[in-house]
């Protein structure tokens, strides 16, 4: 049986997977990308994961391509080039690198959240539009655009790097190497320091005051704020603002049909899809308003990226078939 590798590189995980043709997920691994912080390393584990999965399959499987999804990944270069929430710096060469292991198959590579959204186009809710957006709420803030039914990858290739769209000139500062970019406050890490920032403005209990910077995870937050506590129900109030007004300047952009919100802080449903609508709509230039559509992902349960780079690696080898 034929089938794609496709990964998807995380600022926390990286989670790897064989898919068939249709998009299903044969079988699939997962490891935390900051215990390789050597990318040789990386792609040795990545590598091995690889070959597991190949090993246990019940059956015989043939591999006919690679397709990786990464932070500041770059489509035509085949690199990842200084990515802030990756342990590696300057430019990795994943291409050359995976080349070492499979030297007979196509390997691609794109953004992270362009392939999520190669994913939600192929196989999820943007099947059939040709013009909408995703939007990552990770470790930091992806977005992939896709215009008149094509991912917009710009002359350099790095088009859609929402999350490093200004939101204070003074604000906080980013991996990047800049101040105020938007991942700062909306993404997990985004996040945890508002919460931390609202815990230093205040003198109110907090389930939280006890726990330290590293420990806390936005999905003790997300709880949180499902339990009722104020504090994270505020926080989520704060990060949807800020997510909405770009999202409302995103919107003037590319005019899109939808926009789709995915990973962990989407799980926090109505605590961040709510104020993002609210403040998306009162920040929209009039002609717009009322019609984008604000959704979640419609790959349920599956990781939109791992499926996206795959159907990369698929749209590859039936061009040249
Ligand atoms: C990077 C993007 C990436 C996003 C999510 C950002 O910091 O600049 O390229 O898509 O994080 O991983
Ligand atoms: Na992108
Ligand atoms: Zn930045």
């Amino acid at each position: 049986k034929k089938v794609a590798v496709g990964v998807d590189i995380g600022g926390t995980n990286s989670a790897y997977g064989l898919v068939d043709e249709q998009g299903n997920i044969l079988s699939e691994g997962v490891f935390p990308t900051r215990n390789f912080p050597d990318s040789d390393l990386y792609i040795e584990e990545l590598y091995i994961g690889i070959q597991n999965l190949l090993k246990t399959a019940g059956e015989e499987y043939e591999l006919i391509g690679v397709g990786i999804g990464a932070p500041n990944g770059n489509f035509y270069k085949g690199t990842i080039e200084f990515a802030p929430n990756l342990p590696w710096k300057g430019t990795v060469n994943l291409v050359e690198k995976m080349k070492r292991f499979f030297p007979t198959l196509p390997v691609i590579v794109t953004n992270d959240a362009n392939a999520a959204a190669v994913g939600e186009m192929v196989y999820g809710g943007a099947r059939g539009m040709k013009d909408f957006l995703v939007v990552t709420l990770g470790t930091g803030l992806g977005s992939g655009f896709v215009a008149n039914g094509q991912l917009i990858y710009g002359h350099d290739g790095f088009a859609g790097e929402l999350g490093h769209v200004t939101v204070s000139h003074t604000g906080r500062v980013c991996g990047c190497g800049r101040k105020g970019c938007l991942e700062t406050y909306v993404s997990a890490t985004g996040i945890k320091r508002t919460i931390f920032k609202l815990m230093a403005d205040s003198i109110e209990d907090s389930e939280f005051r006890h726990v330290t910077f590293t420990d806390l995870t936005a999905e003790m937050i997300t709880k949180a704020a499902l339990n009722g506590d104020p504090l994270a129900i505020e926080a989520y109030e704060y990060t949807g603002m800020l997510l909405g007004r770009a999202l409302a300047d995103a919107v003037s952009i590319t005019s899109p049909e939808a926009i789709f919100l995915f990973g962990g802080l989407a799980k926090a449903g109505k605590y961040i899809f709510e104020p993002t609508k609210k403040y998306m709509e009162m920040n929209m230039m009039p002609i717009f308003r009322n019609k984008v559509k604000l959704l979640p992902s419609g790959i349920d349960g599956k990781n939109a990226a791992v499926l996206g780079a795959s159907a990369l690696a698929w749209q590859h080898v039936q061009n040249k078939g």
